[in-house]
């Protein structure tokens, strides 16, 4: 599979705080601002982007989506621009977020980090992605995993489409993009793949960052909903969004 970063299409403006329609209105259309009460800051056939809190406009969107793919903040004191990055806050973040989510979704997959996992509410399974260069150093030194917590039942089980493995091995650098935490694309993949058994659902990603979640969903051919409070990450997001979709090389 082939990173983000081998875009070939050329990078196309992006307006800031400005609100854009996609060619056709955009196809993602029952998810629309009268509804979620805000006007998108980004749209376009395939993917829908808020600059909002997501405490606030997700419970009014939450019907149109299908499946949650996410990484909440870490609660570890990463540098946001907006966001103050503590465990208590994660703790109000998952109290607040996760039960809509699980009411909503029919499956919500959470890269939840190390340190903070025993935040969440007992989920039905946790998987793990493996990076053999390490992710970064705790107090047990280098970490090379990260959980993956999952509400809801696995899909090709539920369709009889055969087991599949829970794990998923990472070796790709990811490039720095002005977000302080992006996730490898590889992973946001795997995951999409792994909790959707075909590209009819529609994603949400409600802790959006850069936008990877949405990036690769566009590329496999999926709807997604991103929202993200920064306005800065939201304008990041929007560029990697606008290019043309990729050559995945034969796909993840
Ligand atoms: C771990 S980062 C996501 C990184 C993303 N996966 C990527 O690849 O760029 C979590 C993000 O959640 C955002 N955030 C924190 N609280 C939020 C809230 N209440 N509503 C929306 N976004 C929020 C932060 O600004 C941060 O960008």
């Amino acid at each position: 599979m082939k990173a983000d970063n081998n875009i070939k299409a050329e990078k196309a403006p992006v307006k800031p705080l400005q609100t854009r329609v996609g060619r056709g209105g955009g196809l993602v259309e029952d998810v629309g601002v009268s509804n979620v009460g805000v006007a998108p800051y980004y749209e376009d056939d395939y993917v829908k982007i808020y600059n909002s809190d997501c405490m606030t406009v997700l419970p009014n969107l939450i019907d149109s989506v299908d499946i949650c793919v996410t990484d909440f903040p870490y609660g570890i004191g990463e540098k946001y621009l907006s966001y103050d990055d503590t465990s208590e806050g994660l703790k109000h973040l998952v109290d607040t977020v996760v039960p809509v989510l699980r009411g909503g979704c029919e499956i919500t997959a959470i890269t939840t980090g190390v340190k903070n996992l025993f935040l969440y509410p007992q989920p039905d399974w946790v998987m793990a992605w493996f990076s053999t260069a390490g992710t970064g150093c705790g107090p047990w030194g280098f970490c090379c995993w990260q959980p993956v917590v999952l509400y809801g039942k696995d899909p090709y089980l539920k369709e009889q489409k055969g087991s599949r493995p829970d794990i998923y091995v990472a070796n790709e650098q990811t490039k720095k993009n002005g977000h302080p935490c992006p996730k490898p694309y590889g992973v946001c993949g795997w995951l999409i793949k792994r909790v959707t058994t075909n590209n009819n659902k529609v994603i949400i990603d409600p802790f959006m960052g850069s936008g990877t979640t949405l990036r690769i969903a566009k590329d496999l051919g999926y709807k997604a909903v991103g929202i993200e409070m920064e306005e800065r990450y939201c304008e990041i997001a929007a560029n990697r969004l606008c290019q043309n979709v990729l050559d995945l090389g034969g796909g993840i």
